[in-house]
């Protein structure tokens, strides 16, 4: 069976998924997203994903398209058409709509949604933790990183230049030389004194719904962290290294810059702090 999307109000065939050519999302990056992850059919930290989906769209001044109600019953009604009842990821787009391009805000315009669903393996621990390597790269994106903006050029070039450079990840780095994030995940180290860092949550990242479970986790494990930018250097120092995403969970890093991190193996925090989080994800719904 192929994927349902749910297109402006239609659930159709998702080769069939389209909008049109003068979108604001398409024509202009005029929109924001959302991905959550589907764990025992449920979408997982949905509050959380939802109330940020809120900032999104209230920064850059876009209307709901429905209300968060009306959208938490739509969201379900794909994952049943694409039966996730085991693992899944849900992808939402809102954009500002369709209108003849002008930069202005249309007048009369209505917020586009789509949804897009697709079912995966449950996550295997085995593989959840295999290490992957990451470069550094100059940060060269808007100063709203905070928002959950489709407008990702930035990030696109800096995620194939980690592939190109034979790794998964690339982490961005300030004028400062901290790293602010990865192109797609949040950055974290655990330092040789124990300490557990990841950045604070400014306009320079994306607060993550997976960092803020991880941190949650760590205080309910009475694990010590601190909310600060951290250096390239100190991050090639660090004992561990880690990064956090809805896709990636709890991914350790094992090199950075061709660096290895500590042991160059998987660490114990990162371990403990991934075995959690899957135990957070397992928990969805109940
Ligand atoms: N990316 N920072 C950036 C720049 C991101 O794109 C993401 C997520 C994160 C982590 O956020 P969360 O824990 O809420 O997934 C941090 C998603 C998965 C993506 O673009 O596909």
């Amino acid at each position: 069976m192929g994927c349902i999307s749910y297109v402006n109000g239609r659930y159709v065939p998702h080769r069939r998924a389209l909008v049109h050519v003068e979108d604001r999302g398409y024509q202009f990056a005029d929109g924001v997203y959302e991905v959550f992850a589907v764990a025992n059919g449920h979408p997982v930290d949905e509050v959380e994903h939802l109330q940020r989906l809120e900032r999104s769209l209230s920064a850059l001044k876009i209307a709901w398209p429905m209300a968060p109600a009306a959208l938490r019953l739509v969201m379900r009604e794909v994952i049943g058409r694409n039966r996730i009842d085991r693992f899944g990821i849900l992808y939402l787009q809102v954009t500002r709509g369709v209108a003849a391009r002008n930069h202005a805000f249309p007048r009369a315009a209505r917020s586009s949604l789509v949804i897009t669903a697709r079912r995966l393996p449950p996550p295997e621990p085995a593989t959840a933790r295999l290490g992957v390597r990451v470069i550094t790269l100059p940060d060269q994106r808007w100063k709203r990183c905070d928002i959950k903006s489709i407008g990702l050029a930035a990030n696109v070039l800096g995620k194939q230049a980690a592939l190109d450079a034979g790794a998964s990840e690339a982490w961005m780095v300030d004028d400062a030389g901290f790293v602010t994030e990865g192109t797609t995940s949040n950055a974290w180290i655990v330092t040789k004194a124990g300490e557990l860092i990841t950045r604070q949550p400014d306009a320079a990242i994306l607060s993550g719904i997976t960092r803020h479970a991880v941190l949650a986790l760590a205080r309910e494990h009475a694990v010590r962290f601190v909310e600060r930018p951290f250096s390239v250097g100190e991050a090639k120092a660090a004992a561990e290294a880690f990064l956090t995403s809805t896709t990636a969970l709890v991914k350790p890093v094992v090199a950075i810059d061709g660096t290895p991190v500590g042991s160059g193996g998987v660490g114990p925090f990162t371990e403990r702090l991934l075995d959690l989080y899957l135990q957070h994800l397992n928990q969805a719904g109940s």
